[in-house]
């Protein structure tokens, strides 16, 4: 059995954490030992650059440098170590969010992400990204009375129309890793669509 790498991408309220844990669930119920991660964040110094990231005010390339140094540390000291050892790891957010944030809702260069990406991960990258689409209205209806927005949660309808655009276009540039789903359905509804989808690769029984 080799290492597995999902990752969960979607814009703030698109309604993924839920889903994380039920598939950490069902994959355990297989005899998988799951590694349950996020970024920014999984190790004590990504957890700060956290902080950092999610509270204070910059442009867009600090942003992007900042995602990407606690990016190298969660991959060096959790995932890289996991996938070696044949676990499974489901990581709230990678890469694609900082092209996703960064790249279309703070408007920095693609080429420059690139760059980081290559640099800090590559070729790693996960197995399988679900990005949960939904549209801004919807999340933004879902958020309200929610905790405390951060930074990104704060950011207007618009800034959240350009992320999940950013989505789109890092689908379109990379398909076979990708599963889109339809993240507007009841919560049954999205959860099935996530077992179909690992199901048909024949990690989940169907
Ligand atoms: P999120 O994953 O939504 O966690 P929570 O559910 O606890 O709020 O929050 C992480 C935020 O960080 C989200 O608004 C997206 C943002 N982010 C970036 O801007 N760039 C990145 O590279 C990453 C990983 C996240």
């Amino acid at each position: 059995m080799s290492g597995l790498f999902i990752s969960f991408e979607g814009i703030d309220g698109a309604g993924k954490s839920t889903h994380i844990e039920s598939l950490a669930q069902a994959l355990e119920a297989t005899g998988r030992i799951v590694v349950r991660t996020r970024e920014p964040g999984g190790t004590p110094l990504a957890e700060r650059l956290r902080q950092i990231l999610l509270n204070e005010p910059m442009d867009a390339m600090s942003e992007a440098l900042i995602a990407f140094a606690a990016r190298r540390n969660h991959v060096e000291h959790i995932i890289r170590p996991a996938l070696q050892r044949h676990e499974v790891v489901l990581s709230d957010r990678f890469t694609d969010a900082t092209f996703a944030y960064q790249g279309g809702g703070g408007g920095l260069d693609e080429d420059f992400l690139s760059i980081l990406e290559q640099w800090v991960h590559l070729p790693l990258q996960p197995d399988i990204t679900f990005w949960f689409d939904v549209s801004p209205e919807v999340a933004a209806e879902r958020l309200k009375g929610a905790r405390l927005p951060d930074k990104f949660e704060s950011q207007p309808q618009e800034y959240f129309a350009k992320v999940r655009a950013a989505y789109a276009a890092r689908m379109a540039s990379d398909a076979s890793r990708f599963v889109p789903i339809d993240a507007h359905q009841s919560p049954q509804g999205v959860w099935e669509q996530v077992q179909t989808a690992l199901a048909k690769r024949g990690l989940l029984a169907a």
